[in-house]
C-alpha cells in the first residue's frame, strides 16, 4: 500500500482523556514512528493532520482536542463509527542510541506524540522525565500512561491545582540544573517551544520540536505549510525538526498562516 492511498477503516475504541480531548483507537498496522502524522478524513467534514499519539499490536491512536466544527465531529464518533486516513507522513523523532537520559516537554494536547515517544524510550531501557504543563490539573494528560511506562511524571499547572503553579520550561530548566539529560523533545504550543529550545541550547542539549503548520496535501505538492523564510514544507521536512533549526525559522514562535496564507500573530 503506497500510503497517500485512503484507508477506511471502523473505530475500535474511543477513550475520553479530559472534558475536550479524546483518544481514538484505530485498528490498522500503520508501522510509525512518534513524532509523525496522518491526514485524517470525515465525510462532509474534510481531511485535517492530526499527531499519531501511539501505536502497538496491529492498532494505532490518535488524540484530538475538540476545538473547530472538524475536530468536534471526530470527537463525537463512537466505536463501530468509519473514519478515513492517509499516512503516516513526516519526519520523526530520533533518540540517540548511546543516550541514557531524555527529557519531554508537552503543554496540552500537544504531549500526544510525546507520551508514544516516552512508551517507546522507556521500551528501549532509557529514562524518561516527562514534563507536562497544563491550564489546569483536568487538562493533563496520558498520567497513567505515563506511570505504566516508568517514566518519571513531572506536572504543572498554570493555577497550582497539581504540581507546582508555573509553566513547562521552567520544570524543564530545574531539570537540566540537577541531571544529566542527554536530549530534550518538545511538543505544545510554539512560545513553550521556543523557550524549550533556548533553554537546552544555554545548557548545551540537543534538542527537537514539532512546527505544525495548516495542511492541505500532506505530502510536499501544494507548498500550504512551508514556512518564512528557508520555505521548508512541515508536512515533509517536518513536522519534526531540531531546535537548532527551528530556530532559524523566522515564524517560529511568532507568527502561522490560515488557510488563505492570511499571517497570525500566536
Ligand atoms: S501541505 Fe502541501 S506541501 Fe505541505
Amino acid at each position: 500500500m503506497k500510503n497517500d492511498e485512503f484507508i477506511v477503516v471502523r473505530l475500535e475504541g474511543v477513550h475520553k482523556e479530559s472534558e475536550d480531548t479524546t483518544t481514538l483507537t484505530i485498528p490498522y498496522d500503520l508501522n510509525s514512528k512518534p513524532g509523525q502524522f496522518v491526514m485524517l478524513w470525515l465525510p462532509g467534514k474534510g481531511e485535517k493532520p492530526i499527531s499519531i499519539s501511539g501505536e502497538k499490536d496491529g492498532k494505532f491512536q490518535i488524540t484530538i482536542c475538540a476545538i473547530g466544527s472538524f475536530s468536534e465531529a471526530v470527537s463525537k464518533l463512537r466505536k463501530g463509527d468509519k473514519i478515513g486516513f492517509r499516512g503516516p507522513f513526516g519526519t520523526h523523532y530520533t533518540i540517540p542510541k548511546e543516550s541514557t537520559s531524555l527529557a519531554m516537554v508537552g503543554g496540552g494536547y500537544g504531549s500526544a506524540p510525546l507520551a508514544y515517544l516516552a512508551e517507546q524510550a522507556a521500551l528501549g531501557g532509557k529514562k524518561v522525565y516527562f514534563i507536562e504543563g497544563a491550564r489546569t490539573k483536568s487538562r493533563l494528560l496520558f498520567s497513567e500512561r505515563m506511570k505504566i511506562s516508568g517514566a518519571v511524571l513531572l506536572t504543572c499547572t498554570d493555577d497550582g491545582s497539581e504540581g507546582p503553579k508555573c509553566y513547562s520550561p521552567d520544570v524543564l530548566k530545574d531539570l537540566l540544573e540537577n541531571h544529566k539529560i542527554d536530549k530534550v523533545f518538545s511538543c505544545g504550543p510554539e512560545i513553550m517551544m521556543k523557550r524549550v529550545v533556548e533553554i537546552s541550547q544555554n545548557a548545551g542539549i540537543p534538542s527537537e520540536i514539532s512546527m505544525e503548520r495548516y495542511m492541505k496535501c500532506g505530502i510536499g505538492v501544494c507548498g500550504q505549510c512551508c514556512v518564512d523564510e528557508l520555505g521548508l514544507c512541515m508536512c515533509k521536512e517536518g513536522p519534526i525538526i531540531s531546535g537548532e533549526l527551528a530556530l532559524k525559522i523566522r515564524e517560529f514562535g511568532s507568527y502561522t498562516r490560515g488557510s488563505t496564507g492570511k499571517k497570525s500573530e500566536l
